[in-house]
């Protein structure tokens, strides 16, 4: 079976037992503070496993793009040595929401793989939980008797809480689990030694390779389990582990999932791959740790998630370097490269994650620049290892840190490049530094959220609002504390508000909480999945009050006028510049908008005139918005709503519409009633963000109005500086020309005296022992024409030593200046006489033998130095 058909027989399999199957969500996690990417399929029900929300169907199945790169789930570094670790997987998945429970998860998991799979039932072993007496949970004997209807006993295992029992993160949905494991080995093998001693040993051909969670509790911040109101199920089956198991492969690297990515790495470096995993065979590492860490920045990148240097951002840049100092340092490639295997990526994809092939050009581009720039640091970095100053031949701690930090040298690069030149590296010691350093990050990104005080039942908390800016009677649900950096706020969640929560790049509402006579400020509104949640500086005297909960009106107003505009702004991208210019990203608030979207070359003046235009003549149309809250998906897809890559859509969407010919998108966020209302629609200013992606950004109603007033304030000030010119750029032109030639006499004039002066100090010239002093106090205000003076006369005299006096920018400056060769052969050296001379003018300074300079505080003082030099040659 190709992994095609693997994926396909799954969903329809549970589509088949009535599940319904849904889209991956997205790889980068939004709205979820505690995770940062998607490690587990369950990741985008949390909410319904908590009893935040409820699904339109109980049963759902899907397989989700996931990536186990940091937090708990944190694979990066086994990643290429053995045959069946990744930093992204697709996790074939089936839920039940409060709806089946062990039995039916057990039993359709069986029947899935042995009789629809084929899978040997011989090679099959479960593991389960075997109880935790610090946690008070028992054996689950419940889950080994469903087994026990499909295989021997002894082949059902209790592991303890290691294995078997599930969390998605600190905090957070978790359970029991049941594993289901395969044994690979061949005949001989498996007689010798019992397959079931070999379960969760990390024999590479005895895997996990289907999860079955039993989420009965919530794991809360204070370490203590929660007994969740409903019993849910959430599977979770390694794809490409299947598919090595299907395609009777000892690898997931053997499999379609990855080979046709390694042949083409085998192309690009002309090296052949041996499918080996020892650890002397560098080059099979390297295409292994391409071919997996490809797929990782490339669905992430085409998520909307940019190489950068915080958060989620600097992860994928991590992984991606990873990659390259592979190919680098073991398949002697040294040009971009990785970016080139995205084709062969998208194609393979397509069908099951068209987002891929659909945006293949701009996800290229960005790898390719930052494979670019990255090869340029190492680099340098080699160069900054060529010329290391080393003691004893031992590269020190902090040496080796450096390299590993600045220039990214893994310590093994390191250590390879050292050994070729005899050297040593001290090893323990750059452990010690980069401990110290993880040590440091970790303490910067501390932040300490309590958990939540819950004070009603109704954890429902709604939002109003679209329809009104104030909820009178709100009652607080729960509060928490949260403090980071040694700050401290609270959240605080109501069960109706008209707050909207900072998403889909438009910034939270700000505002008041009034509970009775007591006022607090709202300062944020953010979302965690799907709570609104009100950021205060303090709680208020009573928390049992009614509350009236009023947003900010002038803000809210402000903010809804530049989302609107950026509706607008992105429909006229499209017809200004092509389908191609899709939104990547979007930051709005009352002040402005600011736009990012795809397009490979700047856009250009005329290009930028004509979408101002386009808006504005849209804004003085005067468009009605309709608004509909809940189209099915589908629907809202044919009516050709523009969708973004990486947003998580559900079943029912909210669509936006300004005239349905022209802009239409799927949008969470509030607008204006009508366009008019946005006034005014000004770019100021177009820039880069990445490779393929540039940022707009724009004002609109009062604050393009008071731009524009401000624009013309100035221009009116210039008319009148130019006396009320009728033409002022003409004016400005002449008057630039002018100060050209104008700025031209005055260089020839000053050249002719300089020449004049020059001669004028050379007649003057001292007679002295095999050379000429020439001193004088000069009317040069400029220290580079006061150098040249001097190294003109020296050019002409050859002998010569000249102390000249000046006053620049109104402090006096000395200069020595003594012919090399005369330096050289006489023991005159301008510095030391300079430090003598220096002190009549209240200053200091020093230099070479044959040059040196001196500023200092006393103009008067200048004479004298003169006279002094008179003295000393
Ligand atoms: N959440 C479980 C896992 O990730 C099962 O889906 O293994």
């Amino acid at each position: 079976m190709q992994s095609r058909e693997i994926r396909r027989t799954f969903l329809d399999f549970f589509a088949q037992k009535t599940h319904k199957i849904v889209a991956s969500a997205p790889i980068v996690t939004r709205n979820d503070p505690t995770l940062m990417f998607t490690n587990a399929g369950m990741n985008q029900f949390k909410d319904f496993f908590l009893g935040n929300q409820t699904p339109e169907n109980p049963r759902i199945a899907d397989t989700q793009k996931c990536l186990r790169v940091s937090g708990k789930h944190n694979d990066l570094e086994e990643v290429g040595i053995d045959s069946y670790h990744h930093t992204m997987f697709e996790m074939l998945g089936n839920w039940s929401i409060g709806d089946y429970f062990k039995e039916e998860a057990i039993n359709w998991a069986w029947e899935l793989l042995v009789e629809v799979y084929g899978i040997d039932k011989e090679r099959l072993y479960v593991s389960v939980f075997a109880g935790d007496e610090a946690e008070g949970l028992g054996k689950d004997t419940e889950a080994a008797d469903f087994w026990k209807k499909w295989m021997p006993e002894d082949r059902i295992l209790y592991f303890d809480k290691k294995d078997n029992f599930w969390e998605m993160g600190d905090t957070g949905p978790c359970g029991p689990c049941s594993e289901i494991h395969v044994d690979l080995r061949d005949d001989a093998d498996r007689q010798k030694v019992d397959g079931s001693t070999l379960v969760n040993r990390d024999n590479p051909l005895v895997v996990e390779i289907w999860n079955l969670v039993f989420i009965q509790f919530n794991r809360k911040a204070d370490g203590s389990l929660e007994e969740l109101p409903a019993k849910h199920v959430d599977t979770g089956m390694g794809f490409e582990r299947l598919c090595m198991v299907l395609q009777q492969k000892k690898s997931n690297y053997d499999t379609d999932v990855f080979s046709p990515l390694i042949k083409e790495i085998e192309a690009a470096s002309g090296k052949k791959y041996t499918f080996s995993y020892k650890a002397e065979d560098k080059s099979d590492i390297a295409m292994r740790v391409v071919a997996d860490h490809l797929r990782a920045v490339a669905f992430t990148i085409a998520d909307g998630e940019l190489p950068g240097n915080t958060g989620a951002g600097y992860v994928i840049r991590r992984i991606l370097r990873r990659a390259i100092r592979y190919y680098y340092s073991f398949l002697g490639i040294q040009e971009p490269f990785i970016y080139k295997l995205v084709a062969v990526l998208a194609a393979q994809m397509e069908e099951a994650f068209p987002e891929l092939k659909a945006q293949e050009a701009q996800v290229a581009r960005v790898i390719q620049a930052e494979e670019r720039s990255f090869l340029h640091t190492l680099e340098n970095g080699l160069q900054r290892f060529e010329n290391l100053e080393l003691s004893d031949g031992l590269i020190n701690g902090q040496q080796a840190f450096e390299l590993y930090d600045t220039f990214g040298f893994p310590i093994d690069l390191t250590r390879l490049l050292a050994s070729e030149k005899g050297w040593q590296v001290d090893e323990p010691a750059f452990e010690k530094a980069l401990q110290a350093q993880k040590e440091r990050s970790r303490k910067d990104a501390k932040k300490e959220v309590e958990d939540w005080v819950v004070l009603t039942d109704n954890n429902n908390s709604s939002f109003l609002g679209y329809d009104t800016l104030t909820v009178a009677d709100a009652k607080v649900v729960k509060y928490r504390m949260v403090a980071s950096k040694g700050k401290q706020h609270y959240q605080l969640v109501l069960d109706r508000t008209p707050f909207y929560a900072e998403s889909g790049g438009q910034a939270g509402d700000k505002g008041t909480l009034s509970f009775g006579k007591e006022s607090l400020a709202v300062l944020d509104t953010q979302k965690e999945n799907e709570l609104t949640i009100h950021v205060v500086n303090s709680l208020p005297q009573n928390l049992g009050l009614p509350v009236l909960a009023a947003v900010d009106a002038k803000l809210r107003e402000g903010t809804s006028q530049n989302h609107s505009a950026a509706h607008l702004m992105h429909a006229a991208l499209h017809q200004v510049l092509g389908d191609h210019a899709l939104q990547k990203g979007q930051d709005v608030d009352d002040r402005r908008l600011r736009f990012d979207f795809a397009h490979f070359q700047k856009v250009d003046e005329a290009e930028l005139a004509r979408i101002e235009q386009i808006v504005n003549e849209k804004i003085r149309a005067n468009i009605m918005r309709t608004e509909d809250r809940a189209v099915p998906i589908e629907e809202a897809k044919e009516a050709g709503a523009m969708m973004l890559f990486g947003e998580k859509y559900g079943e029912f969407v909210r669509m936006i519409t300004f005239d349905p010919g022209f802009s239409r998108e799927l949008c969470g966020g509030t607008h204006v009633a009508s366009t008019g209302e946005i006034g005014l629609f000004k770019i100021i200013s177009e820039s880069a963000v990445a490779a393929g992606i540039r940022r707009i950004e724009a004002i609109t109603a009062k604050t393009a109005e008071e731009y524009i007033k401000s624009e013309l304030g100035q221009l009116n000030e210039i008319r009148q500086l130019l006396k009320n010119a009728a033409e002022p750029v003409r004016m400005i032109r002449e008057l630039q020309d002018d100060n050209r030639k104008l700025r031209k006499e005055i260089e020839a004039l000053l050249a002719k005296q300089a020449a004049a002066m020059k001669d004028e100090l050379v007649k003057k010239g001292e007679n002295r022992d095999g050379y000429t002093l020439i001193r004088a106090v000069v009317p040069i205000n400029d220290s580079n024409a006061l150098k040249n003076l001097a190294q003109q006369i020296d050019h002409e005299l050859k002998e010569v030593v000249i102390v000249f006096g000046a006053v620049i920018n109104e402090k006096p400056q000395l200069l020595v200046l003594i012919s090399k060769e005369l330096a050289a052969n006489s023991g005159l050296h301008a510095g030391n006489a300079i430090r003598e001379l220096a002190a009549a003018i209240q200053g200091g300074g020093g230099g070479q033998p044959f040059f040196a300079t001196a500023g200092g505080k006393n103009v008067a003082g200048l004479e004298a130095a003169i006279r002094k030099a008179g003295e000393l040659f």
